[in-house]
């Protein structure tokens, strides 16, 4: 039985990096073995130690001083390079021991949503293995209706790019007032989102109902700084851990 893998996907700064580091101390106290993976080749600072990390095969640095691209370019030819060290990749992550890896992705979202090459790392990486993409969406831009629904529109478009399972989180709850949340979590339900958006043209109308029926049911409120929510998403991770665990404990 192989690992089981949980993507962390979302938009720049929407929390993947610190959600991760959570995740990483929320299973590992909940009895689990945890293994860790960054895929940014541009992060300069971690709050965990990857046991995987695309920086020994990359540098985004390196890449934009040698070819004269931007940030963004960059990200995506690193991304593209890393690919080019399957080999090598594919046997560093063989040496992982653990029931689940977390994997921490670049806010490049564009090499989820719309690129093949996203796709392919995160194949290559986790291979036949079960996994999870988990999609944050930052509670700060989901405060205003449109701004919602463009990110439940974005959410689609990685699940539908990746096809993998996928559980959409609203990032950072403690940022928001009760009552802001109350706001959110009732827009989540479908109906109060579409009357929330205001006038909007028959095509727009049909565009936002598909995407919240495609979301299907509403983000789970997490905020990785104060260990809130984790439990109510990581139960199913549990739950497959437990039926399957074979893997050797690690040191
Ligand atoms: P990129 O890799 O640059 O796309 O960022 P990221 O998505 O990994 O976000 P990161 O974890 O670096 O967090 C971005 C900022 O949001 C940092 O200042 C974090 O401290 C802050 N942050 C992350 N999660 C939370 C949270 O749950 N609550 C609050 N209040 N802040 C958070």
């Amino acid at each position: 039985m192989g690992m089981y893998f949980i993507f962390v996907t979302g938009t720049a700064g929407s929390g993947k990096t610190t959600l991760t580091a959570s995740l990483i101390d929320f299973l590992t106290q909940a009895g689990m073995d945890v293994a860790a993976a960054n895929l940014d080749p541009a992060v300069e600072r971690l709050p965990y130690v990857p046991d995987f990390d695309v920086r020994q095969y990359v540098d985004a640095g390196e890449i934009m001083r040698k070819y004269g691209l931007g940030p963004n370019s960059s990200l995506v030819a690193a991304t593209d390079m890393a690919l080019t060290k399957a080999t090598e990749i594919r046997e560093e992550m063989d040496k992982l021991r653990a029931n689940y890896v977390i994997v921490d992705t670049p806010g490049q979202i564009e090499l989820f949503a719309y690129r093949n090459s996203g796709r392919m790392l995160l194949t290559l990486l986790s291979e036949d293995s079960k996994s999870v993409n988990l999609f944050l969406l930052d509670s700060f831009l989901t405060k205003e209706p449109r701004s919602y629904l463009s990110l439940l529109l974005l959410s689609s478009s990685v699940k539908f790019r990746l096809n993998l399972p996928q559980v959409n989180l609203l990032s950072k709850v403690d940022l928001l007032t009760p009552q802001e949340l109350e706001k959110i979590t009732a827009w989540s339900e479908g109906e109060e989102l579409i009357d929330a958006l205001g006038i909007v043209d028959d095509n727009s109308y049909e565009l936002a109902s598909s995407v919240i029926q495609y979301a299907s049911s509403p983000p789970t409120p997490v905020s990785a700084i104060e260990g809130k929510g984790l439990g109510k998403f990581t139960l199913k991770f549990r739950e497959f851990s437990q039926a399957e665990r074979t893997t050797t404990p690690r040191n």
